[in-house]
């Protein structure tokens, strides 16, 4: 079931602001950016376009989603957060999620993503089965983030969110990180990929997937070469897989509304002193 309409006033953005403060002294001090960007990915990716079900609406704090065997270990990350986000009640949790896993992005050293509060929270859970599967390639992650509503641009900028953390064994069966500075958020997943398989370094049938397939290819060789646009991809990448389903309520519309007021008024008077002038001058 879906949570209330949230009403995002300056009270709640001052809220945000707070809990923004308070999720950077608590991921860095923990050193657990990468499980809490796992997170909000995890409550995010189970977006699905056409039922218009699943996405960022808090449902992965249920214990029966938490179960799902993708979500192995993230009952860490969901007890973590959870003395923050009872400081601040009044943010969703499919917000709160959302914005810790903007903030372990930042703190790591990645780039500032827009964030957008409003998102509702939902008790219902998706099946099991809507998160990628590591073992699988190509064919499987299109199928995956297509179903989302992203492109093969999404699929190869957020894959670099592996820049951050590690496999363990007893959660995934794999094991190990993908970069050699697992703490630090940069392009060395995508420097890594490309020197193929070497010792001490993970990859993935998922991202080995990524070298495969020409258009994955080519975004995977630019990022490696090119950080600033590789940040500048992920950003917006980041930012639509954190919106999926939801649209935020146009900031201001009083504001605008006004403004057509005061345009229509004015345009009005304009009018009337044309007139006036065109039937002064006959
Ligand atoms: C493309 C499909 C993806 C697959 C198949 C996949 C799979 C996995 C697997 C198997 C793990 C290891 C979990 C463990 O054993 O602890 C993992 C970890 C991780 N994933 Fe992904 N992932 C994918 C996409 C993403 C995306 C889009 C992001 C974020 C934007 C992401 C962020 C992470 C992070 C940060 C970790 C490390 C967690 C930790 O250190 O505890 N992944 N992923």
């Amino acid at each position: 079931m879906a949570g209330p309409i949230v009403v995002v006033d300056a009270e709640y953005l001052k809220e945000i602001e707070k809990a923004r403060r308070d999720l950077r002294a608590l991921i860095s001090s923990n050193n657990c950016a990468p499980i809490i960007l796992r997170l909000a990915w995890h409550d995010a990716g189970t977006y699905d376009a056409k039922t218009s079900t699943g996405g960022p609406n808090g449902s992965i704090r249920n214990k029966q989603e938490l179960e799902h065997a993708a979500n192995r270990g993230l009952n860490i990350a969901v007890e973590l957060l959870e003395p923050v986000k009872k400081k601040h009640p009044k943010i969703t949790y499919a917000d709160f999620y959302q914005l810790a896993g903007v903030v372990a992005v930042e703190v790591t050293g990645g780039p500032t993503i827009d964030f957008v509060p409003g998102r509702k929270d939902s008790s219902d859970s998706p099946l099991e089965g809507r998160l990628p599967d590591a073992k699988q390639g190509v064919q499987h992650l299109k199928d995956v983030f297509y179903r989302m509503g992203l492109s093969d641009k999404d699929i190869v900028a957020l894959s670099g969110g592996h820049t951050l953390g590690r496999a363990h064994r007893e959660r995934s069966g794999f094991d190990g990180a993908w970069t050699n500075d697992p703490l630090k958020f940069d392009n060395s997943y995508f420097r890594e990929l490309l020197k193929g398989e070497t010792p001490g370094h993970l990859q993935l049938p998922t991202d080995k997937a990524l070298l495969e397939d020409p258009r994955f290819r080519y975004y995977v060789e630019l990022y490696a070469k090119d950080e600033d646009t590789f940040f500048r991809d992920y950003a917006e990448s980041h930012k639509k897989l954190s919106e999926l389903g939801f649209s935020p309520r146009r900031k201001n519309s009083a504001l605008v509304q006004s403004a057509v007021v005061v345009a229509v008024a004015a345009a009005v008077v304009a009018l009337r002193y044309l007139f006036d002038h065109y039937r002064g001058t006959k």
